[in-house]
């Protein structure tokens, strides 16, 4: 039985006509790495809030389907016996601040606090978590004076360091450059391999390419397409429905047309890139 099982989810915010997700049907097995794309609207965020429990529970609107994470039943189950299974890194990071605490660190040991983990093993965790997303030398200062990329990683610290066995990450590199995006698509990887369970919804089709098992494409609240990261980023579907594509898949798919590329299959990736045009 997969960890996440989505079966016919259907969902309309309570002020919505139309609804925003429609026929999702999703499985994700334990320790696997799944990352959501799509275009601005189609849901993604929506996605993220039904695995966190967020929708119905606290956005209200009407629901229909069944959403099931580690055989829990969201729709038998309250918010509170949700909470410890799935972590949920918000789009804004802004949004994850407490605002109630002074320090990175302290931020960061909130949620262990508010769950009663003995004093001792909080600042352990804490510094372990700290030392894994690579912020311990923020430690010290102010959520607030933070760049956007520094209030992502400490937002993802603080959903690591409760240790949920579902990890839902939105768009959690979106305001890091290229050294942060690599680390953070590395630490998931890490933590996957681990036995963690990740869904992440992302724009950055070369590392999801390189670190993702599989890629959910969403369009219009709806799986559009599903299957390994090189079958869907390099999809006509995806071009022709308005994704972002891959510099490298675009380039390779121009050369193809003029007779340039060869392979069978389009690249996603610099490296694979490299390797197709040099034969
Ligand atoms: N609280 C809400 N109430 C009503 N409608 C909402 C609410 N939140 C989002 N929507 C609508 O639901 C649709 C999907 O929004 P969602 O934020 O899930 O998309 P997304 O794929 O995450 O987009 P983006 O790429 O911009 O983050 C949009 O049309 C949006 O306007
Ligand atoms: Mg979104």
């Amino acid at each position: 039985m997969a960890f996440v099982n989505l079966q016919n989810v259907a969902y309309k915010y309570p002020l919505t006509k139309t609804p925003i997700l429609q026929n999702i049907n999703l499985q994700v097995n334990e320790g696997e790495f799944v990352a959501i794309v799509g275009p601005n609207g189609a849901g993604k965020s929506t996605l993220c809030y039904a695995l966190a429990g967020f929708v119905p529970h606290f956005f209200k609107g009407e629901i229909s389907g069944s959403i099931e994470v580690a055989g829990i039943d969201s729709s038998k189950s309250t918010l509170d016996e949700w909470v410890p299974n799935v972590g949920l890194a918000f789009q804004n990071p802004f949004n994850q601040i407490s605002g109630a605490k002074y320090t990175v660190f302290e931020e960061i040991a909130f949620g262990l606090e508010n769950n009663g983990v003995p004093r001792e093993e909080i600042r352990p965790r804490v510094e372990e978590a700290m030392k894994l997303t690579d912020i311990s030398n923020l430690a010290d200062r102010s959520p607030y004076s933070l760049s956007g990329g520094q209030q992502q990683r400490v937002a993802l610290t603080s959903i690591l360091v409760m240790r949920p066995k579902l990890l839902v990450l939105d768009e959690p590199t979106s305001q890091m450059d290229p050294i942060g995006t690599r680390e953070v698509f590395g630490v998931v990887r890490r933590m996957a391999e681990d036995g963690m369970t990740v869904v992440m919804v992302e724009h950055k089709m070369e590392w999801i390419a390189e670190f993702a098992d599989r890629v959910i494409a969403l369009k219009d609240g709806q799986i559009l397409l599903e299957g390994s990261p090189s079958e869907v980023l390099t999809s006509d579907l995806l071009a022709e429905n308005g994704f972002g594509i891959s510099r490298y898949t675009s380039t390779a798919r121009e050369a193809k047309k003029r007779g340039l590329w060869n392979k069978s299959t389009l690249p996603v990736t610099l490296d694979e890139a490299v390797v197709g045009f040099g034969n």
